[in-house]
């Protein structure tokens, strides 16, 4: 057990927590939400002990062992991959420092002996003879093959070392794991198997996220900070999103019964309960999220930004057609051959194992950069938006957001001023907030007035290369929900797994070797084992 007592912390003046007291109980895993800036990171360093709160404890059982996620991806630069991954257990690996240099002395006597017996005596205890085949498992188990275990961590790309840290965190099972957005820079594949390890690991986790498929899959407990508080919750993050904004709805329901009330929110439960049954994953996580209670259930206080994309006119038949499309940037091949045929109403996910293939793919279309070959046509009753995932060339002046937005408005009546404070009000940037300079804005908030300029452009076409960067959980949620409601067509990348699985209607993945494209869902995708042979045939060259 994990306690935190009377924890309150403060930079400057700002106060990030005020007296928080809360306990992480052994085999729940922790999903930590909060705003942009809430102090999420911060809490987990407080937790692992890097950095001291103002005035409070965190106090770990005896004798159990916290590890930590590292974020530092140079800090093991110099070690080879086994060696970084018997770091994680920090003792462990101290002992066997300690037992080679022993072993390594030249003057090496009877009293050394004596001391070698005996550190050996702890290290068999602590299972040290099997921690390298076990490392070495774990390794494979993650797709780092043998012979890459005794590469330097400098030496092998990104991707892989993401996954050696992942080791090096899991490596000897601690008994409270921490871990801050783990999943950024994760492919899917790699989520998935981090998701499947999680969900049927037993030990505490406590994790910050903004991965709604990785909270729901791993999670048995909602820890929100909001207003220097935090407040905990039972179940995963849709159990928490769903009830809070049922409990909402009913707090506005003034002659609804009480009686009633309840009734509906049991109703909720139990079919929640019967949904997380049937889902595949988390077989010992799954059995807590059993346990929901009705007296979990508080009504929500978050503002969601007003998300909804209405169209000028409906568009005919004729959507896109692309024939042929190939690209090379710096002499890499993003794709070829790429033929497409969009349907109206189609709801794509575009994929692609080069992160840089969409959008390129997009900038194409958008007519923004150029094909080698191929070429592409729009349906002349199309119109389009694009949500483009580099959006610094939109801010480089020193507009109100008011006149920033009013630059893109079409008609007199478009550029009134109420017209555009509706838009930049459902994206919550109200009052003041509205005349905030368009160059000084954060990552999130840019990405929010991109929204305000997408609704207010109605085109009945939409393109979105990765729609979650920079968003908080918030804003991911209402756009997410806008998609699924939109009725026109959508074109998406996403490294979201949530929005991919519940927006989607066709997959297509563009590739060196032209396209494969599919009307069914993600996970369908994922999991098909033919796609999964034609996905590693397309990419070779
Ligand atoms: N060492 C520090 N000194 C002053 N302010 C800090 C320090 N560390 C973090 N902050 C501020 O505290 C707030 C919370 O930061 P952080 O914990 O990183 O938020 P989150 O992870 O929830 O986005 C931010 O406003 C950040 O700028
Ligand atoms: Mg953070």
């Amino acid at each position: 057990m994990l306690t935190v007592s009377n924890l309150s912390v403060q930079f400057g003046k700002r106060v990030l927590f005020d007296e928080v007291n809360t306990v992480f109980t052994q085999g729940n895993c922790y999903g930590i939400i909060g705003a942009n800036g809430a102090g999420k990171s911060t809490f987990l360093k407080i937790l692992s002990g890097e950095i001291d709160p103002t005035s409070g404890s965190v106090s770990l059982e005896k004798r159990k062992r916290m590890s930590v996620l590292s974020q530092d991806h140079f800090a093991f630069d110099e070690y080879p991959v086994l060696e970084t991954v018997m770091m994680g257990n920090k003792p462990l690996f101290d002992l066997k420092k300690e037992l080679d240099a022993i072993y390594a002395k030249p003057d090496f006597n009877e009293e050394d002996g004596i001391k070698a017996g005996e550190l050996g005596a702890d290290y068999e205890e602590m299972g040290g003879w099997t921690a390298e085949s076990e490392a070495a498992g774990l390794l494979s188990s993650l797709g780092i093959k043998e012979d890459m275990h005794y590469t330097l961590m400098k030496d092998i790309d990104g991707k892989a070392k993401v996954r050696v840290l992942l080791a090096q965190a899991l490596f000897g099972n601690p008994d409270v794991l921490i871990m801050d957005e783990p999943t950024n820079d994760l492919d899917f594949e790699t989520i998935t198997w981090l998701e499947n390890f999680l969900a049927n690991y037993d030990n505490t986790v406590i994790v910050v996220s903004h991965d709604r498929h990785f909270l729901d899959a791993v999670c048995t407990n909602i820890s929100d900070i909001d207003f220097g508080k935090m407040n905990q919750y039972s179940g995963n993050y849709s159990f928490w999103y769903e009830s809070s904004q049922l409990a909402a709805r009913q707090r506005a329901q003034q002659n609804k019964k009480a009686e009633e009330k309840k009734k509906e929110l049991e109703e909720f439960i139990r079919r929640f309960s019967a949904n997380v049954a049937k889902s595949k994953q988390a077989t010992s996580r799954k059995k807590m999220i059993d346990k929901l209670n009705i007296s979990d259930i508080k009504p929500s206080s978050r503002r969601y930004p007003a998300i909804i994309f209405e169209r000028e006119r409906e568009a005919g038949d004729q959507i896109l057609h692309v024939e042929n499309l190939s690209k090379k940037i710096d002499g890499e091949l993003m794709f070829k051959d790429i033929d497409i045929n969009l349907a109206k109403g189609d709801k794509v996910v575009l994929l692609s194992k080069a992160s840089r293939a969409a959008t390129a793919f997009y900038e194409i279309i958008t007519g923004n950069d150029r094909a080698d070959s191929g070429d592409y046509k729009w349906g002349v009753t199309t119109t389009q938006a694009y949500l483009p995932i580099d959006n610094s060339n939109f801010f480089n002046n020193n507009l109100s957001l008011v006149d920033w937005l009013r630059q893109y408005a079409k008609t007199e009546e478009e550029r009134e001023e109420v017209n555009i404070r509706g838009f930049l009000g459902k994206m919550i940037f109200s009052g003041e907030e509205a005349l905030k300079q368009s160059n000084v804005l954060s990552g999130g908030e840019k990405v929010r007035c991109m929204l305000s300029r997408m609704m207010m452009t109605r085109a009945n076409v939409l393109l979105i290369d990765q729609p979650t960067n920079h968003l908080d959980l918030e804003s991911i949620q209402a756009f997410n929900n806008a998609l699924k409601n939109f009725k026109g067509t959508v074109i998406f990348s996403t490294h979201d797994h949530e929005f991919a699985q519940t927006v989607a209607n066709r997959i297509i993945e563009i590739t060196p070797n032209g396209v494969i494209d599919r009307y069914m869902s993600f996970d369908e995708y994922l999991e098909n084992s033919k796609i999964k042979e034609m996905r590693k045939k397309m990419y070779v060259s």
